[in-house]
């Protein structure tokens, strides 16, 4: 007996095989036409066709023909916790102020840092609730989470247990990333290299406390070089840490072959990827995880070379880059209308950049991003008729109902 048998439209099976999917294998979705989904005890016990289901028994039967189904989304790079908002921004960028220029006279993320230093903890937690709550309407069940605002070993802490204490009391899973590279604060200026030390310094704290299982570093002109963050990786990989990287976000540094050099489980951002950089993607297993909102919202022309990338071999996945400067949005539907418009990406390539793939990229992919008999049952009904519909019908909310490890969570 089912607890929960779920009759939909088309049902969304992105391909787990293992690993992340990788150039034209991007483009293959099975998709189940009046397709059926039977969950009991938290976990997906079947996966068919309406037809198929009907000899079977549940307690309750949702009646959703017409509608897509498909896996919970993932999203695998965000910067969940902060203090305050940029708002005020707005209208610097509107004058034509650089995000980069903002930054250098003490602004953009140095703003941030001051509000989420004055934040209490317990309303940073509330805070980040807020956006987690938000998040989850959006149809998101696991995503990544960055520190990065503190900047000092109190307040880097402070968001690191912030984020411990939402994963265990929020619905999402939250995977945390430890960024305490972010930025150079007022107290180290002129010395990043003593700077990195210091973060480096906290590693063994936040490994003994399960405060993190990646490390990340803002590489980029003005704040660490590609050699730096190289170093700085590497000291983290062999601390036991996954390695993930900005890179390329704004200047194209070559930050993108460094991160395949030295086997960085992601490289995210490679808006300014070399011909290089997009060569070796396709021969590593280091992940591209692209992030369109963001160059949107910098309001720029050039998105990164995703269709050179596919090309290429390379693994790619997609995210909101949710943060109070560069990207101040939960909405990964969005991102998947970019996605197809700027990026050019087709809608299976896009539907598995925002499930198998993403998942891949926070370490996730045993458990996420996918539907197989036996995965906890992490679903998304969609208020939708098929799964090309959701990158078409832009910039609204198509979610219908959400579950999360079986239980009706939206
Ligand atoms: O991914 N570029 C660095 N970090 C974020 C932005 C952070 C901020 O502006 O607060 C990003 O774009
Ligand atoms: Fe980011």
């Amino acid at each position: 007996m089912l607890d929960t048998l779920i009759l939909a439209g088309q049902v969304v099976v992105p391909k787990s095989s293992g690993e992340a999917l990788r150039g034209k294998e991007m483009n293959e979705l099975s998709i189940i036409d009046n397709g059926a989904v039977g969950i009991k005890d938290g976990v997906i016990e079947f996966i068919g066709t309406a037809e198929e289901a009907a000899q079977l028994q549940a307690k309750e039967t949702i009646e959703a023909e017409g509608k897509l189904l498909s896996p919970g989304l993932v999203d695998p790079h965000t910067h969940l916790v902060f203090g305050g908002s940029r708002e005020h921004e707005l209208a610097l960028k509107q004058q034509g102020v650089p995000y980069l220029e903002i930054l250098a006279q003490g602004g953009g993320i140095h703003s941030t840092v001051k509000a989420t230093r004055e934040t209490a903890e317990d309303d940073l937690y509330e805070k980040g609730m807020f956006h987690l709550n938000r998040c989850l309407t959006y149809g998101v069940t696991t995503m990544e989470a960055k520190s990065g605002y503190g900047l000092d070993k109190e307040t880097e802490l402070k968001q690191l247990r912030v984020a411990k204490q939402l994963n265990e009391t929020h619905p999402i899973d939250l995977v945390s990333t430890f960024l305490g590279a972010h930025a150079i604060p007022e107290n180290y200026k002129g010395r990043p290299d003593a700077f990195l030390e210091e973060m480096l310094s906290l590693l063994s704290l936040i490994s003994k406390e399960g405060l993190a299982e990646f490390v990340d570093i803002f590489c980029e002109t003005g704040v660490f070089t590609v050699e730096q963050s190289k170093v700085f990786l590497q000291k983290a990989k062999t601390a036991g840490f996954g390695v993930k990287i900005h890179a390329d976000e704004i200047d194209p540094l070559g930050g993108t072959e460094m991160a395949c050099e030295i086997g960085a489980v992601s490289a995210d951002h490679l808006v300014g990827a070399s011909k290089e950089g997009v060569r070796m993607l396709g021969e590593s297993d280091t992940i591209a995880v692209l992030l369109p909102g963001t160059t949107f919202y910098l309001g720029k022309d050039h998105f990164a070379p995703a269709r050179d990338m596919i090309s290429s071999g390379a693994a790619v996945a997609l995210s909101t880059d949710f943060n109070p400067g560069s990207s101040p949005t939960e909405n990964l539907q969005f991102i998947m209308t970019l996605a197809a418009l700027k990026l050019k990406m087709t809608p299976e390539e896009i539907w598995n950049s925002v499930t198998v793939n993403a998942a891949y990229a926070i370490g996730r992919g045993d458990v996420a991003g996918s539907l197989e008999i036996g995965r906890r049952a992490d679903l998304v009904l969609w208020d939708v008729p098929n799964y090309k519909y959701i990158p078409y019908h832009y910039g609204v909310n198509h979610v219908n109902k959400v579950w999360k490890n079986g239980k009706l969570v939206v």
